[in-house]
């Protein structure tokens, strides 16, 4: 794909993941509006993508559908199309624990960004792109924890991912079905450990969103933490480069692919033995098997 003058907007865009996909798409010569709920960091990405190519960041809460329709008028205002959209905000729903510990407003954080939002996202900007008839993709990032498998300490997460997963494979028969020029197309992060800012989520959790009964963080819940357990228990902790995985993203969008993502081989087989415990009417595996 020629990536010159297209415009990309990537929600999530100003840390981790979506940062790396920001420097992906920069660096093939796109036009990219990141959208970030977090101001000072949108600031800060910006100001450190500059140098890299043309980048501008619009304040956007994902969760809020009315601040959705305010970015894509405040893009087709400016840039006058869309023809990459990366729906990659995302969230945790806090804290890990048993599924039964989670309270509601676990499930309605979570929810409100991961699975609202990126309805939102996709409501708002797929009409639009439709509209304007040129060839673009939208991508959504979901996560192998839902969208192949639970991990069960992760839930409220897994629950949310799933569904980011299933709306999304909805959506891409119903593009191909009507001959769109557009193409949806689900990304799974991995590679490795992914150091993002998704482990200090709660950073920008709304305040009436807020846990009734407060919990202190359980072990293991910060990337340090994790990392070092898997150090000692033996097990591979390689640091994923994200810049690397956002160009894996685009090359993986070049080859045509509906799944995006570096670990399609173990995703694979691990749905195979989802498949055959099913078929028994066993209890499938999850993402840890
Ligand atoms: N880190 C992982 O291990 C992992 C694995 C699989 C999938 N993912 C998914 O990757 C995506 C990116 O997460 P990350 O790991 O880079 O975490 P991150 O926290 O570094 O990045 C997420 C970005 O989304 C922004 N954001 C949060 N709530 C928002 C809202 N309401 N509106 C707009 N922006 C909002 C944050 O400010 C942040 O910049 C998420 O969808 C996440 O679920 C992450």
């Amino acid at each position: 794909m020629d990536y010159e003058g297209k415009v990309a907007v990537v929600t999530g865009g100003a840390g981790g993941i979506g940062r790396g996909l920001v420097h992906a798409l920069l660096a093939r010569g796109a036009h990219v509006v990141v959208a970030d709920v977090e101001d000072s960091a949108l600031g800060a990405a910006v100001a450190e993508c500059t140098p890299l190519g043309a980048v501008r960041g619009v304040l956007t809460d994902v969760a809020d559908p009315d601040s959705v329709v305010a970015l894509a008028e405040d893009v087709y205002d400016r840039e006058g199309r869309c023809d990459l959209l990366f729906a990659n905000a995302g969230v945790t729903s806090g804290g890990g624990g048993l599924p039964w510990e989670q309270e509601i407003n676990d499930w309605r954080w979570c929810f409100s960004v991961n699975v609202f939002g990126v309805a939102a996202t996709v409501l708002t900007f797929l009409p639009r792109m439709l509209e304007a008839g040129s060839p673009g993709d939208i991508v959504a990032t979901s996560s192998g924890d839902g969208g192949v498998a639970p991990v069960p300490y992760a839930s409220v997460y897994a629950a949310s991912k799933a569904a980011v997963s299933c709306f999304i494979e909805a959506v891409a028969h119903q593009l191909r079905k009507v001959a769109a020029p557009v193409d949806a197309h689900v990304f799974y992060p991995g590679g490795g450990l992914l150091d993002t800012g998704l482990w200090t989520a709660a950073r920008n959790r709304p305040p009436e969103l807020e846990r009734v009964r407060p919990r202190p963080p359980a072990p293991g819940t910060t990337f340090a933490e994790f990392k070092a357990q898997l150090e000692a228990a033996g097990l591979p902790a390689t640091v994923v480069d994200l810049d690397r995985l956002g160009a894996k993203v685009l090359d993986d969008l070049d080859d045509g692919r509906y799944i995006l993502g570096p670990d399609v081989d173990r995703f694979g087989n691990l749905l195979h033995a989802r498949a055959d415990a099913i078929a028994h009417g066993d209890l499938p595996p999850t993402l840890l098997h």
